[in-house]
């Protein structure tokens, strides 16, 4: 019997770690299992469809096709739904897909494991894209109170508005308290750091980068420089977010811990 095929799906996809951190999930569980990398250079849709032709039962998705890949879907769940996004392809029967989206819930994992989650918890979240957007209804289920603040005010307004939460000014920020602050802008890619009071950090638990890097990002370096005695790049949440996928397709929870030392040290 071969093993069953797994792919990630985007462009550019040469970056992509998932390979290897299913690879490391299959190990744990003793089970074999292909997973490739497929550059998306035309339609998504043609791709998906040469990939169930190939015998493809599930796949991972990412920049920037995430919201193609919502289009496509016979079947979304809710947390897709909520981030009108999908990262994970579920086969069904007849050549469909089911959706799901499990970037919040990788993040929900990874501000477990570094103990930063409790009920009650007051979490800033700056930007207002798809990656600040997939996250909300996550940490909202998670028991945390989710503040939002972007550089272009009415979009974090239209968050707020669907998802019950309250926007900020940046003149606003100054005024209460964060546990968490999380930053959900593209800003790391190119190389900056959104535009905040450095105040907001001193009483911060955590300084969270949905971005990850060999390097501190310059968000966290911000807000260390302002007092904040923690800071966390998105490497946890990327294996999170695989770990909950894997768990979609396999039934079984892998051990992130150990694949995240284990390409913290590569
Ligand atoms: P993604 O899907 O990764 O979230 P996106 O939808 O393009 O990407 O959104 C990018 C987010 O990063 C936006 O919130 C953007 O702010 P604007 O809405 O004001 O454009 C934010 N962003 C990008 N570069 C930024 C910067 N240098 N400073 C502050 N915010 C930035």
């Amino acid at each position: 019997m071969t093993a069953p095929l797994f792919a990630v799906f985007g462009n550019p996809i040469a970056h992509s770690r998932s390979p290897e951190i299913h690879q490391r999930f299959a190990k744990q569980q003793g089970i074999d299992l292909i997973y490739e990398k497929r550059l998306v250079s035309g339609s998504l849709k043609d791709a998906v469809q040469q990939f169930a032709k190939d015998g493809g039962v599930g796949a991972n998705i990412t920049v920037p096709c995430k919201e193609e890949a919502f289009a496509l879907c016979s079947q979304l769940s809710d947390r897709a739904k909520a981030a009108g996004a999908v990262n994970t392809l579920i086969r069904l029967p007849e050549n469909k897909w089911k959706g799901d989206n499990t970037d919040g819930a990788g993040l929900v994992m990874d501000l477990q494991r570094l103990n930063a989650l409790k009920n009650g918890v007051k979490v800033l979240l700056i930007g207002a894209g798809g990656a600040a957007r997939g996250v909300i209804l996550p940490l909202q289920q998670a028991g945390a109170e989710v503040f939002i603040h972007n550089r272009t005010a009415n979009k974090a307004q239209n968050l707020a508005n669907q998802f019950h939460i309250t926007a900020l000014t940046f003149d606003e920020l100054n005024t209460q308290d964060f546990d968490i602050i999380i930053n959900a802008t593209s800003a790391s890619l190119s190389g900056s750091s959104p535009n905040l009071p450095p105040a907001i950090f001193k009483n911060a638990q955590l300084a969270y980068d949905m971005v990850y890097a060999q390097t501190a990002t310059p968000f966290m370096q911000l807000a260390h420089l302002s007092g904040c005695l923690n800071t966390a790049d998105g490497l946890g949440m990327l294996v999170g977010q695989a770990a909950v996928s894997y768990h979609l397709w396999h039934g079984f929870m892998p051990d992130m811990e150990q694949v995240l030392q284990k390409l913290r040290t590569q």
